[in-house]
C-alpha cells in the first residue's frame, strides 16, 4: 500500500486513506499477535493514526495525518518487505551456524584437515546473525518461525554431508554461498531504499564470498554424486528461503 498525502490541502483525501490504512495496519496488529509475529512499532503508528483521526478537523490533525501517512507508506515497506528479509536472513544465519556446526562435529572424524577453516566459518556466521538480529530489535520484530526449522536443517545438513568428508563438505558450501550470494545481491536491489537493511546485508557480502571461494578452491570437477548433492542443496537452501518469506 503506497498511500501518500502529497499536500496538506487535499484533507479529505488523507482521511481517506488513513482510516484504510489505519484499518489495514489494525489488521496486520491482529495477524501479527495471533500468529505470534509481534512487531512493536505498528502499535506506536495505530495510536497516532487514531489520535489524528479523532481529531479531523483541527490545523494539528491535519499536519499529523499528513505524517501519519507518510510515515505509515514508510513503515508499511519498512515492516513488511525489509522486515521480512531481515527475519528470514537472521533465521539463515542461524541456519548456516548449525550447518558448520553439525560438519565441525563430523569432520573431527572425517575431514580433519578442515576444521580451523570451518570454525573461522562458523564464527562469520555467528556474526552475521547478530547483525540482522540487531537489525530486527531496531526495528522492534520478532524473530522469523522458520528459525528452529533452519537450526534443525542445518545442523542434519551438516551431519549428513559430514559424514561423507572433505569433498561433500566443501561441495555443501560452495553451493550454499552460492544461492546466498544471489540472493543478497538481488536483496541490494529491492531494498535500495533502505539505507540499514542494505548496509547490514552489504557488511556480510565479503564474508559469504570468501566462504564460497574458499570451499570451491578444494573440489576438483565434481563427479555425478557431487552434482546431485549439489542441487539437492541448492534447491533445499532456495526451499528454505522462500517458506521464511511466507511464514
Ligand atoms: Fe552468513
Ligand atoms: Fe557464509
Amino acid at each position: 500500500m503506497q498511500a501518500k498525502c502529497d499536500s496538506l490541502d487535499n484533507h479529505a483525501t488523507c482521511v481517506a486513506r488513513l482510516s484504510r490504512e489505519y484499518f489495514f495496519i489494525v489488521g496486520r496488529l491482529l495477524h501479527s499477535t495471533i500468529f505470534g509475529c509481534g512487531d512493536k512499532t505498528l502499535t506506536f503508528h495505530v495510536s497516532s493514526c487514531y489520535s489524528a483521526l479523532s481529531r479531523p478537523n483541527s490545523a494539528i490533525s491535519r499536519r499529523s495525518i499528513f505524517n501519519s501517512t507518510s510515515g505509515l507508506s514508510t513503515l508499511i515497506n519498512a515492516t513488511g518487505l525489509a522486515g521480512r528479509i531481515m527475519k528470514v536472513n537472521h533465521a539463515g544465519e542461524h541456519g548456516a551456524v548449525s550447518i558448520y556446526a553439525g560438519q565441525i562435529f563430523m569432520a573431527r572424524f572425517t575431514a580433519r584437515s578442515l576444521l580451523p577453516e570451518l570454525l573461522a566459518f562458523k564464527a562469520d556466521e555467528e556474526k552475521h546473525r547478530s547483525t540482522f538480529y540487531r537489525e530486527l530489535q531496531r526495528r522492534g520484530l520478532m524473530r522469523c518461525k522458520s528459525y528452529w526449522l533452519c537450526a534443525a536443517g542445518g545442523y542434519a545438513l551438516g551431519i549428513g554431508t559430514g559424514l561423507f568428508g572433505a569433498h561433500a563438505i566443501s561441495l555443501t558450501t560452495v553451493a550454499v554461498e552460492r544461492t546466498v550470494l544471489r540472493h543478497l545481491r538481488h536483496q541490494t536491489e529491492l531494498l535500495a531504499e533502505d539505507v540499514d537493511a542494505v548496509s547490514a546485508i552489504s557488511s556480510i557480502l565479503d564474508d559469504e564470498l570468501e566462504h564460497h571461494d574458499t570451499a570451491a578452491n578444494h573440489n576438483h570437477t565434481p563427479g555425478i554424486f557431487g552434482r546431485m548433492l549439489s542441487s539437492a542443496i541448492s534447491g533445499a537452501t532456495e526451499s528454505v528461503i522462500w517458506l521464511g518469506m511466507r511464514l
